[in-house]
């Protein structure tokens, strides 16, 4: 039976739920994570790096230890696991931090994505962003590389490559295959201006992967769409599966890499700070892999296989 919560409790869960996202978004704008990694802090320190009263800052690192980011040992204050990927130094906090910009973008969603938004609005900015997404993608990328066996005269389009660690490993490792990264045109745009990758012979296409209109993409062997559902709508995400379908030939397999809600019951801390930051933003949200699953089928795709890919999960399927 369904649990229905009496709407008092539920809008204060809300409410406290809203009030914890202000502090952890405080302390990271702040750099409190970045400081923490370097070493543990007293509470007067703690609350100069917050730049808060003391007794305000109190409150805020309860918060912030009720949210699992902080621990309090000894009297001082020190990152938890989650609290260190929240630090620059660690390449989902400098993802995630990016001197506060894609927290904004999150923040401030608009109809043209991330890039939308102004906090993005330059090319520097966007290859700032697509540089961090490629320091992400580094361990699940060369993983990925090695599990897929791309061969001669066979086609890859990556829908959404973003800074291209994934279509550069991949061809790397499968250098007579061809690869093609699909991105929005300011992407695309920012790519050009980007140190080159060691392989090169990437193609970049400027597209839509809702509706692309390259013939360049139709007919291939490969459609990959890493950490491309987590930013959309159960709605869309159905969507660019039944567009990965479309481009594909028949036989032909398309490679899911994303986090989804764990299963196993392990804590994945990434996909649990993602889900909290996608929560303030319209669309995206840390899906299950059963709802990929569903989608997947709903899309046409069958022969469903899944792989641990550093931390990411990556499924596959037939056309
Ligand atoms: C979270 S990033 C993932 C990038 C890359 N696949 C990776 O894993 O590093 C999502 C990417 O999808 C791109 N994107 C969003 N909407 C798009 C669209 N409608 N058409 C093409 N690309 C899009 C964004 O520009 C962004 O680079």
């Amino acid at each position: 039976m369904v649990k229905v919560e009496p709407p008092v409790q539920h809008l204060s869960r809300l409410a406290g739920e809203a009030w914890g996202f202000a502090v952890l978004s405080c302390a990271f704008r702040r750099g409190l994570f970045a400081k923490l990694t370097r070493r543990p802090a007293t509470p007067a320190e703690a609350a100069a790096f917050l730049r808060l009263p003391e007794q305000k800052a109190g409150l805020a690192l309860d918060i912030l230890v009720r949210m699992g980011a902080v621990r309090q040992a000894a009297g001082r204050y020190a990152n938890t696991k989650l609290g260190r990927i929240l630090s620059p130094a660690d390449p989902a906090g400098r993802y995630l931090s990016l001197h506060g910009r894609l927290l904004s973008a999150h923040l401030q969603p608009s109809q043209a994505g991330p890039f939308g938004a102004k906090a993005l609005a330059t090319t520097e900015a966007v290859c700032d962003f697509l540089g961090a997404m490629n320091a992400l993608g580094e361990a699940p990328s060369a993983k990925l590389a090695k599990l897929l066996r791309i061969r001669k005269g066979q086609r890859l389009v990556d829908l959404g490559g973003g800074g291209g660690i994934y279509t550069d490993r991949l061809l790397k490792q499968n250098s007579d295959a061809e690869v093609v990264l699909v991105e929005r045109p300011a992407a695309a745009k920012a790519l050009k201006k980007m140190p080159p990758f060691g392989s090169g012979g990437v193609r970049v296409v400027a597209d839509d992967y809702f509706k692309p209109g390259s013939p360049a993409l139709e007919n291939s062997d490969f459609v990959l769409l890493a950490n491309i559902l987590h930013g959309e709508s159960p709605l869309s995400c159905v969507k660019i599966l039944r567009t990965a379908h479309r481009l594909l030939k028949p036989g032909g397999k398309v490679v899911v890499v994303d986090y989804f809600r764990d299963g196993s019951g392990k804590t994945n801390a990434p996909a649990a700070l993602l889900a909290y930051l996608l929560y303030a933003t319209r669309n995206g949200a840390v899906y299950s892999g059963r709802e990929a699953e569903k989608w997947l089928k709903e899309a046409g795709f069958s022969g469903l296989r899944k792989t641990q890919l550093a931390g990411y999960e990556c499924l596959t399927a037939v056309k």
